[in-house]
C-alpha cells in the first residue's frame, strides 16, 4: 500500500496489515487497536499517536453526550435524531457528523466545540476523555449486525479516496474485518471491549441501541433516546423526528444541504456515499453460503457469551 504522504514521519507512523495479495489499510497501532493515520491537514503538525493521546485529557461539560460505534453502524442516523431532540426543532445539522468526531477534533478541537454538545466516536471507551467516567458522561452505542456492518464498511473504504480506499475484493476485505488488521479493529474486539471497559467504569450511563431496532420501529427507539436523555419530547416530537430522519430524508438533506466533509472523503467517479442503502439483510447480496457459514464460526468463537443478540433479516 503506498502511503501517499510526503511527510516522512507520517510514513514511519504507517503499521503493516497488507495482506498476501498487498492489499491493507492506511493505520498505525495504538494500545492494540489499528486507526488510520489522518491526512496533514488534521493532524496540523502533531504525531498521530499524539494527538490522539491528547483526546484523553480534553475538558468535558456535564451535559455532553457521545455516540460510540463501530464504522457504519448507524452512527450518523443517530447523531441526527439526538441533535434534533436536543435542540427541540426539526432541523437538520448543515454540519456533517465528522465536525464532532472526537478523533478528528482531538483535545483542542473538543475542548472548543459550543454547547450543547453532541460527540461520536469509533474509539474504545479506555480512548476517550478521562472525564467521560469522571464525570459520567452519557453515551449511547449503536451496534449493527456484522455482517451488513462489514458490507457497508466495505463499500465505503472501496469508495474512499486514496490512500484510505481498500483496493481488495470484499472475500478479502471479509478476512481483514474478521481479524484485528483493520481500522478500529475487529467487531467482535471492539464490542468486547466496549462491555469489559463499561464494566470496570461503574455507574458510566450508557444506553445499547440496535440499527436493526431503530429500522423496524424508529419512533420508539426515538423515544427510548429521548428517555435515556432525560428530555420531555412529546410523543409527536419523537415521531416527527423519527420521520425527518428516515433514510430517503437524511440522503436528500446530504446531497442538497450539507457542509463539507473536514477532508476530501470520497474519490471521484466511484459515487460514495454515507447513504448507500439503509437496509438490514443487504449482506445476502454480498456473502455465498460458505462465507456467510464461516462469518458465523469465527464471529461465534468470540462473541457466543457476550449476550449480544444481532438480528440479520427485516422482520
Ligand atoms: P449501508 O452502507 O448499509 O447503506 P455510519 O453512519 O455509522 O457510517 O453508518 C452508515 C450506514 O448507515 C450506511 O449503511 C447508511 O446507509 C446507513 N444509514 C444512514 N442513515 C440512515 C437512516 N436514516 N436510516 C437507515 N440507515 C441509515
Amino acid at each position: 500500500m503506498s502511503s501517499g504522504q510526503t511527510d516522512e514521519t507520517f510514513v514511519m507512523d504507517l503499521d503493516d496489515t497488507r495482506n498476501s495479495k498487498g492489499h491493507g489499510f492506511h493505520c498505525y497501532k495504538h494500545d492494540g487497536v489499528y486507526l488510520f493515520v489522518l491526512p496533514p491537514e488534521m493532524l496540523k503538525g502533531a504525531r498521530p499517536v499524539d494527538r490522539i493521546n491528547s483526546i484523553k485529557e480534553a475538558e468535558l461539560k456535564d451535559d455532553d453526550i457521545i455516540i460510540c460505534a463501530y464504522p457504519k453502524c448507524g452512527t450518523h442516523w443517530l447523531w441526527e435524531v439526538i441533535e434534533m431532540l436536543v435542540s427541540g426543532t426539526l432541523q437538520h445539522q448543515k454540519d456533517v457528523k465528522e465536525t464532532r468526531m472526537m478523533e478528528f477534533l482531538a483535545k483542542d478541537g473538543i475542548e472548543a466545540m459550543p454547547q450543547p454538545r453532541v460527540f461520536n466516536t469509533h474509539l474504545p471507551l479506555r480512548m476517550l476523555p478521562k472525564q467521560v467516567v469522571e464525570k459520567k458522561i452519557k453515551c449511547i452505542q449503536i451496534m449493527r449486525n456484522p455482517k451488513d456492518a462489514c458490507v457497508s464498511f466495505f463499500n465505503h473504504l472501496r469508495d474512499t479516496n486514496p490512500p484510505y480506499n481498500y483496493e481488495g475484493d470484499f472475500v478479502e476485505f471479509t478476512e481483514a474485518f474478521l481479524s484485528e488488521k483493520i481500522p478500529f479493529g475487529s467487531y467482535s474486539t471492539y464490542l468486547q471491549s466496549w462491555k469489559d471497559e463499561v464494566a470496570a467504569a461503574q455507574g458510566l450511563p450508557t444506553l445499547d441501541m440496535y440499527y436493526e431496532d431503530m429500522k423496524s420501529d424508529p419512533v420508539a427507539s426515538v423515544k427510548e433516546v429521548a428517555r435515556f436523555l432525560g428530555l420531555a419530547s412529546t410523543d409527536k416530537f419523537c415521531e416527527d423526528v423519527a420521520d425527518a430522519c428516515s433514510f430517503k430524508k437524511m440522503k436528500k438533506v446530504d446531497q442538497e444541504m450539507k457542509g463539507g466533509f473536514p477532508v476530501k472523503m470520497w474519490a471521484d467517479g466511484k459515487g460514495g456515499t454515507f447513504y448507500r442503502k439503509g437496509e438490514i439483510g443487504d449482506w445476502k447480496n454480498w456473502f455465498t453460503v460458505a462465507q456467510s457459514e464461516r462469518f458465523d464460526v469465527t464471529w461465534n468463537k468470540k462473541m457466543k457469551e457476550s449476550g449480544v443478540k444481532f438480528t440479520y433479516t427485516p422482520v
